[in-house]
């Protein structure tokens, strides 16, 4: 019985120091910057999102659709992203989607974006990749 309370009391004594003790910061804290709060993206998804909507949302509008006063004044039309595979020119993957942003498409309002540099085309590739699903 002696023994037993003794260990309790060892037991007790140490979660107390613990408890006590200097804590690191919890894992979330340092882990958060990866993930936007407001949005649950991931880093690059969020930056993509930004840079869309800073720069292709007039025309695209800003979930895709492409439901915009300047859309509706244009001809052709911008993509719709919830379109099929099938209406797009050079399709609706990472790969397509890069190949529009640095080429354009002729004849139509969808210029170059080459001056964005690899990062963001790529960022904003995935992000109408994720509006094309979402
Ligand atoms: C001035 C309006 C305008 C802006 C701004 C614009 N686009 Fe476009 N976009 C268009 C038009 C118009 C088309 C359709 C071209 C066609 O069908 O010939 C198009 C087509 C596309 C397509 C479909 C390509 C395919 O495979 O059919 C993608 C993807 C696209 N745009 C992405 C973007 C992104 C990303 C941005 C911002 C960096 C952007 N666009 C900015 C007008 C615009």
């Amino acid at each position: 019985m002696k023994k037993i309370n003794l260990f309790s009391i060892t037991i007790l004594l140490s979660l107390f120091i613990v408890s006590c003790g200097d804590k690191p910061a919890p894992a979330e804290e340092t882990a958060a910057p990866e993930v936007a709060a407001s949005t649950g993206l991931d880093a690059d998804l969020q930056a993509g999102k930004e840079a869309y909507e800073m720069t292709c949302a007039s025309c695209h509008g800003e979930k895709g659709d492409a439901n915009t006063p300047t859309a509706a004044a244009l001809n052709p039309k911008p993509r719709n992203y919830k379109a099929p595979a099938s209406e797009w020119k050079n399709g609706n993957t990472v790969a397509g989607v890069t190949k529009t942003l640095k080429e354009g498409i002729k004849g139509s309002t969808m210029v170059s974006y080459a001056h964005l540099g690899d990062e963001t085309i790529g960022q904003i590739a995935q992000y109408v990749v994720y509006l094309s699903k979402n």
